[in-house]
């Protein structure tokens, strides 16, 4: 039986030195350690032996034994190693080289021209207020002043809900009456900036979604003078101390007067060019005194209140400032787009 050990511990050493890989070695560990091994085999036939002969065998066996488990760890600590230094000249650091640079992500363009305003109307002590995107046709038109069926509701089109009465806000303006109702009977001065939505055939010009950025002011004196300093201001600090602004008068149905106001091309300064369609003025934002109606709507005496509001498309600014030519690409998603703010 020692020879047979002597053959079983040559045999594996001899065997150990073809294994080249880690797979291998697992297969040479399961050959001649494993469970079925030679060497384990003689471990099970030792309770067979004679007194004698059964501590002689057993030690020599367990010295084999331990040898090989040495050899394994050895080999494996070998090849180890070896991958090591074959990685370290195969895949050669410079840690000398610069970085390659990690995209950035930036802000939309419809983002950074929101916080401008936000920025801007924050200066001036207007707070924002949040109101739904999921509106009913009483907030959205009847409490505004446009009351079912009549025409200026064509200024709007509508996505409606199944839900009767429920429809996707076309503008800003039913927070409005939210605000009023929420502040009744303390002075307002609030900006109200949000995702809007209508029906629309969608080009270049015209996208079935967009922001706004509403205004509202009420209280005890505010007169058309309060609207157009406020409004002139915003146009300076928005596109700069030299800009021109004028007011157009225009039809809305919750305010009276109703005005649009035009800032000075700020491409041309006012010459005429292409994006101003040659006029030299660009009409940016929609205004007027809050309809006695709609005050009272709100729950405040038109008697001892007045107000303005405003209210304007930051898309449509973005698409001015930035010489944008197609709406579409706001909410296309194109890194190569968004990139270039
Ligand atoms: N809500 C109007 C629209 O979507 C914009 C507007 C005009 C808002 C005049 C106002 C306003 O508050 O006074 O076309």
């Amino acid at each position: 039986m020692l020879t047979q050990l002597e053959q079983i511990e040559k045999a594996a050493l001899d065997a150990l030195k073809n294994v080249q890989d880690e797979a291998s070695l697992e297969q040479w560990r399961i050959a001649h350690l494993g469970r079925s091994a030679p060497l384990m085999q003689v471990f099970d036939q030792l309770g067979k032996l004679s007194k004698e002969e059964r501590p002689l065998i057993g030690r020599r066996a367990n010295e084999v034994k331990r040898g090989l488990d040495n050899a394994l760890a050895e080999q494996s600590e070998a090849m180890r190693q070896a991958a090591l230094a074959r990685t370290l000249t195969a895949e050669r650091l410079d840690v000398t080289l610069p970085g390659r640079p990690i995209g950035r992500g930036r802000l939309h363009p419809s983002t950074q021209i929101l916080r401008q305003i936000y920025r801007i109307f924050a200066d001036m002590g207007f707070q924002i207020y949040r109101s739904r995107e999921v509106e009913s046709d009483e907030y959205n038109f009847e409490m505004l002043n446009i009351p079912a069926h009549h025409p200026a509701r064509d200024m709007w089109d509508t996505f409606h809900t199944t839900a009767p009465g429920v429809l996707l806000r076309t503008h800003t303006s039913p927070g409005q009456i939210h605000v009023m109702r929420e502040y009744y009977p303390q002075p307002i001065r609030v900006i109200l900036p949000g995702m809007c939505f209508r029906y629309e055939q969608i080009s270049a010009r015209k996208e079935t979604q967009f922001n706004q950025v509403e205004g509202l002011a009420v209280g005890h004196h505010i007169t058309f003078g309060d609207l157009k300093g406020t409004l002139s201001d915003f146009a300076r600090r928005m596109f700069g101390e030299q800009v021109r602004t004028r007011f157009r008068t225009s039809y809305f149905p919750f305010t009276e007067p109703s005005a649009e106001m035009d800032v000075e091309c700020f491409l041309c300064g006012g010459k005429g060019c292409g994006v101003c369609s040659g006029t030299g003025w660009l009409e940016i934002l929609g205004c007027g005194m809050v309809h006695p109606t709609v005050l009272r709507n709100g729950g405040y005496d038109p008697l001892k209140f007045s107000g303005f509001a405003f209210g304007m498309g930051p898309e449509r600014i973005a698409m001015l400032r930035y010489k944008i030519e197609d709406i579409r690409y706001f909410w296309a998603n194109d890194v190569r787009f968004l990139e270039q703010f």
